[in-house]
């Protein structure tokens, strides 16, 4: 079922009109807290991202607390709950509630004060965790990726289609949708007629100022650059099994991040994917290959891609994300169309017509920060009783990552329909933190077949 953007009395008004036509809903959206009542959260997966994540949603309302904590090791719950001690009794977590391990994800989920989950765990988990969420009624804030292989997507698709069913909010760390320079910018391009149900609601709660427009004609064609120097990488410690190896360096193993276009040079895809009205790709050629980073300790994962996605009738778009110390970087996102350009990624945004005129530029001085916006957005949705969705968007940028790293792997040209039915699965069976795990497979272009 398409993401829904609806209250509870418009899921049972669908319901009651649309009959069949909604696949729906027995279970309906969750009630609507009331002003006084807290959103209880919970945190599985304490690292950078997920202690950010946290911090955000506690800003977003002074009534939303946490009231459970996960990882698989210990150190990380503590450095995420020494980080949030500011907030004092709404982050006082007892000792019972803090879990450690790989179940700590289902211990948290079978609390049933547990409003919210956030997943921010490496990318190769996320399936499992997101399937688990919606089946215990929870709503969701999931980082990006969805998934890291084929298999995992058509997880996310099925969970998040039963999640819309359920009434669960499922939000996603896709947070440019919400960085306020960007979502004026694509109204001033897509004319308010986004392909994507939280768009609009997006824009209501964070308030933008510029009225819709469409300034630069049809979207033809897109640049896109994640191109940067080196990430964070931890050496091989002694009491570490090959399993733990790869988790704490988790970038550098496919399974678990989808390499570098599918954890980082996402944030690129996604802009793109935006620019063309969150179309799925038709197809995408890729490059890519490990030229600098070739050490063991870089595990099996490439430093540089570089891809041509078909987005048809004639628009096309270019992707590269590249992690090379002493090169050149450029972050950028240059959109073009039949009447004018700029580049997405701009701190302000502006607009140019082809004959150098300037057409708009961003000039809203209360954007506030991109990542308690998107905290705001899910916030006021699950305390109004909203169910918002981003899984469209959030899918097919999935999609469009993971084919440009299947291309590049192997060589060959990848089809969207393709994608669908692949059966790669890269998790690893039984995966448990002391398992003697092998190093996988580095892939070859032209050598390393599609699945
Ligand atoms: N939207 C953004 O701007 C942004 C920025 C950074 C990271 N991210 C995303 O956030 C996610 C996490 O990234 P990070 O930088 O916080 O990584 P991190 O390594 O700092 O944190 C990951 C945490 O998950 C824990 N963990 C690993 N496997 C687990 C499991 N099975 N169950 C419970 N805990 C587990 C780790 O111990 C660690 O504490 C990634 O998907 C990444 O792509 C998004």
């Amino acid at each position: 079922m398409t993401p829904l953007l609806s209250t509870r009395r418009d899921l049972l008004k669908a319901g009651a009109a649309a009959g069949a036509l909604l696949s729906v809903p027995t279970i309906l959206a969750k009630e609507a807290k009331g002003a006084n009542d807290f959103i209880n959260i919970a945190l599985i997966g304490c690292g950078g991202r997920g202690s950010g994540a946290l911090a955000n949603a506690l800003h977003a309302d002074p009534k939303t607390r946490l009231v459970a904590i996960g990882d698989v090791f210990p150190e990380q719950i503590a450095q995420s709950l020494a980080g949030c001690k500011g907030h004092g009794d709404r982050t006082a977590v007892p000792a019972e509630r803090q879990f450690i391990g790989l179940d700590a994800y289902q211990k948290i989920l079978a609390l049933p004060d547990v409003d919210m989950v956030i997943l921010t765990t490496p990318p190769g988990f996320r399936p499992l965790h997101i399937e688990a969420a919606v089946e215990a009624g929870k709503h969701i804030f999931a980082e990006k990726p969805l998934a890291v292989d084929p298999a995992g997507w058509r997880r996310v698709k099925a969970a998040t289609d039963k999640a819309a069913e359920k009434g669960l909010c499922f939000m996603t760390g896709f947070c440019y949708r919400w960085d306020m320079p960007k979502v004026e910018a694509m109204n001033q391009i897509l004319g308010g007629k986004d392909n994507n149900p939280v768009a609009a609601y997006t824009r209501e709660v964070l308030g933008v100022t510029a009225p819709a427009a469409t300034l630069i004609g049809d979207v033809k064609a897109a640049f896109c650059h994640y191109d940067s120097g080196l990430n964070w990488v931890k050496d091989p410690q002694p009491s570490w099994s090959k399993a733990e190896t790869q988790l704490r360096n988790w970038f550098y193993y496919t399974w678990l991040s989808g390499d570098d276009i599918v954890e980082r040079g996402i944030h690129n895809v996604d802009k793109m994917c935006w620019a063309f009205n969150d179309e799925a790709p038709i197809s995408v050629h890729a490059h890519g290959g490990r030229q600098v980073r070739t050490e063991t300790k870089f595990g099996n994962v490439y430093d540089h891609f570089s891809c041509r996605y078909d987005f048809g009738n004639g628009r096309y778009a270019m992707l590269s994300s590249r992690q090379m110390a002493n090169a050149a970087g450029d972050v950028s996102d240059r959109i073009i169309g039949t009447e004018g350009y700029f580049n997405l990624q701009d701190g302000r945004p502006t607009v140019m017509a082809h004959d150098g005129k300037q057409l708009w530029r961003y000039n809203n001085p209360n954007g506030g920060d991109m990542y308690n916006n998107e905290h705001n957005v899910l916030n006021a949705a699950i305390r109004a009783g909203k169910v918002i969705s981003t899984s469209k968007q959030a899918l097919n940028s999935t999609a469009a990552a993971v084919m440009g790293r299947i291309s590049a792997y192997s060589g060959q040209n990848v089809t969207f329909a393709q994608f669908v039915e692949m059966k790669e699965d890269l998790f690893p069976k039984d995966f448990k933190i002391d398992m003697d795990l092998p190093f996988p497979e580095i892939a070859m272009p032209g050598r390393t077949k599609i699945d």
